[in-house]
């Protein structure tokens, strides 16, 4: 069983996963409102960034939900998904606001 660590909607959830299940499966099983459309791969609403910790993405995705650019920079689908240790995620809407606040936050100083 691995703990993912959950940034979504402005919040942070910590929830338990077993490694043959998606990270996206688990949250709705325990009720965390992680961002869901889908659940197949091609609709890209449960895109993830992986911050911290190894994983596998199944192939089968759609491009569009999920390109090779964005699958080669730790991005991820959670429905499409599997934790092989500890993880830590954040959904692609608040990993975008933060780095547009980070961005914000810099160019504030300049
Ligand atoms: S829910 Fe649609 S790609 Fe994951």
């Amino acid at each position: 069983m691995n703990k993912i660590t959950l940034k979504a909607r402005g919040q942070q959830f910590e929830y338990s996963c077993a490694s043959d299940v998606t990270p996206l499966r688990a949250a709705r099983d325990q009720f965390i409102p992680i961002p869901t459309g889908c659940i197949r791969g091609g609709c890209g609403m449960c895109k993830v960034k992986v911050l911290d910790g190894d994983y596998e993405q199944e192939i089968i995705r759609s491009h569009d939900a999920l390109s090779d650019e964005e699958l080669a920079n730790g991005f991820a689908l959670a429905c499409c998904m599997t934790a092989k240790s500890d993880l830590e995620i954040i959904a692609v809407e608040d990993y975008e606001k933060a780095q547009q606040e980070s961005t914000e936050t810099i160019s504030g100083r300049n």
